[in-house]
């Protein structure tokens, strides 16, 4: 039988049944001890860095968080840009941010090295809240309040976008929060 071809009945030519050599064995070792030590990296990262930060977390019917955030929305609404109300809630308040397809609402004007509570969750399906530039990933689910104490530390405009595959408005998922001096 020609070598060139290869079947389930025919085994292809090559090595790879044989026993690991024994460097492959070292590396999968290695490998697998640095798994271990990024494993126990996590609460490590949450004492240092403010990576893995903890949450408040409560149950809320999304019709509930809707209600909530418009409440948010009349109280401290600024402006409006392109049909986005624009908020500008005052120091230290509890803030709040829905994810709906395929919107984040409101747009949250913040002030520099102010503490806030910021809140998210979703009225639909899950969303992934992605700050940019700034790197924060936060997962947005329907039916929970997460909320997280926040201290925006530089101006400008920072960009949400939609990390978590929600529908076929996903990529069109961008929204703003405006940092002040
Ligand atoms: Cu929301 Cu993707």
């Amino acid at each position: 039988m020609s070598s060139e071809f290869h079947s389930a009945v025919v085994s292809p030519t090559g090595t790879w049944w044989k026993p690991a050599h024994k460097q492959e064995k070292r590396w999968i070792t290695i490998a697998f001890i640095w798994c271990l030590v990024l494993f126990a990296m996590m609460p490590f990262w949450h004492i240092r860095g403010g990576q893995n930060p903890t949450g408040i977390r409560s149950r809320v019917k999304p019709t509930d968080y809707m209600a909530r955030v418009q409440r948010f929305v009349n109280d401290y609404k600024v402006g409006e840009e392109k049909g986005f109300a624009v908020v500008e809630p005052p120091a230290g308040s509890d803030i709040y941010l829905m994810a709906q397809m395929w919107r984040w609402w409101p747009i949250l004007k913040l002030k520099k090295n102010v503490e806030y509570t910021l809140h998210l969750s979703s009225l639909d399906v899950n969303h992934g809240f992605s700050l940019f530039p700034v790197n924060v990933n936060i997962q947005v689910v329907p039916g929970y309040d997460y909320a997280l104490k926040i201290t925006p530390n530089q101006a400008g405009e920072l960009r949400i976008i939609c990390n978590e595959f929600c529908g076929i408005g996903h990529h069109t998922m961008i929204g703003k929060i405006i940092v002040e001096e």
